[in-house]
């Protein structure tokens, strides 16, 4: 057994439902799994270390039909491990989850905090919420499951010595900290729009901050409040787009697409703009960058063999220069890596950004 495997001291398989969800390439959807129609499938999917999707489009898709967006999710072993490992729960903790899902990591938390803790688990969707309560009671344990929007948190729990979302936001809801005591602990996938998330860790200040450090990547689904949206240009839009070229080298545009390269910080850089990339064919790829609230659009076409990519841009930004400016911003600081960065909340709802030490020559106010 591996070392995160001995952190995962409760069984995955009796918190996943009948009905799971997997990728579908004839479509880019997701189809379901019956434990009923393929046991030997739904234990290979049990006991692999990746997640399972429970529910796909908040519920609406009915198994046997293709589902377009995950909804409600297992999450990974090995990261469950990892969150747990950072959130570091003790015996006799209060705990505070958002984000309840199959109730697995609730039944780990509800392990880890004992007899003499408590743990809050919050979870949207009232179906999920359900089949997670009747999970965890099979199982025999009893945390408190409430369903609800977890971004306000549940004071009536409160002062929580961890708390821990097991899906990403953008920005630390204030309640999380306000309901944290000082020198507790929030573990949270946190991110921009532009890319992965990075496992967050931030202790509870006396003064109401919350500050810490950024660590590993991580592809959470976003908090539903929270979620991203990207456009699709008609055909008369894009004729009428702005063309122009650039000579960004193969390995340039990789580093702005990558999270342990510049994606990070481009994200940290260039506000509300949601990065998309298809692969076409084996000869195309498009990198594709997306901001709904202002209606701009930028599409870099790559093509194999070739030197010089075509931009198309639409709309009030010009989010290919935004980005293009933010990776030579990142070369110049000597291309930081995602661990270095850290982040401080302050009182007043400031998301502040640094590199290795807060205050330190880089820092600089996040803006949505
Ligand atoms: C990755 S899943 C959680 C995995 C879960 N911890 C487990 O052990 O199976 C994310 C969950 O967050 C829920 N969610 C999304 N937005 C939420 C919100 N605002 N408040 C509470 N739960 C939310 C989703 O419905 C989904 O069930």
């Amino acid at each position: 057994m591996t070392e995160w495997q001995e952190q995962l001291t409760v069984p995955r398989a009796p918190f996943i439902p009948a009905v799971v969800w997997v990728d579908d390439p004839a479509t880019s959807g997701f189809i379901s799994v019956s434990r009923g129609d393929d046991e030997t499938r739904w234990h290979e999917l049990v006991a692999a270390d990746e997640p399972i999707i429970t529910q796909v489009d908040d519920g609406r898709t009915a198994p046997g039909r293709t589902g377009l967006q995950p909804s409600s999710s297992c999450s990974q072993p090995s990261l469950v491990a990892a969150m747990l490992a950072a959130l570091d729960v003790r015996d006799g903790h209060r705990v505070m989850e958002i984000g309840t899902g199959t109730g697995w990591n609730a039944a780990l938390l509800s392990d880890r905090a004992g007899a003499r803790g408590r743990v809050v688990s919050i979870e949207v969707d009232p179906t999920v919420a359900d089949n997670a309560r009747t999970a965890l009671a099979d199982v025999g344990y009893a945390p408190l499951v409430m369903t609800g929007d977890g971004t306000k948190g549940y004071a009536g729990g409160a002062p929580y010595d961890r708390v821990i979302c097991t899906a990403s936001v953008r920005t630390i809801p204030r309640p999380w900290i306000d309901q944290t005591q000082p020198g507790g602990v929030i573990v949270v996938p946190w991110g921009t729009d532009y890319g992965n998330d990075a496992l967050t860790r931030l202790e509870v200040g006396e003064d109401g901050t919350a500050s810490g450090r950024c660590g590993m990547g991580l592809a959470f689904m976003r908090v539903r409040q929270q979620r991203r949206d990207f456009l699709e240009p008609a055909v008369d839009e894009l004729d009428a787009a702005e063309t122009t070229q650039t000579g960004r080298t193969g390995r340039e545009l990789f580093e702005m697409v990558a999270f342990t390269q510049a994606a990070f910080t481009i994200g940290l850089r260039v506000p509300s703009c949601y990065l998309t990339v298809e692969e076409i064919d084996d000869d195309h790829r498009r990198i594709e960058l997306h901001d709904v609230r202002s209606q701009s659009w930028a599409r870099v076409t790559l093509v194999r063999g070739h030197d010089s990519w075509t931009v198309r841009q639409i709309g009030p930004r010009r989010l290919w220069h935004e980005v293009d400016a933010a990776h030579t911003w990142w070369c110049d600081a000597g291309k930081p890596t995602p661990d270095r960065y850290g982040l401080t909340v302050t009182p007043d709802g400031t998301h502040e950004v640094w590199i290795d030490a807060p205050r330190n020559e880089r820092h600089w106010p996040l803006t949505f």
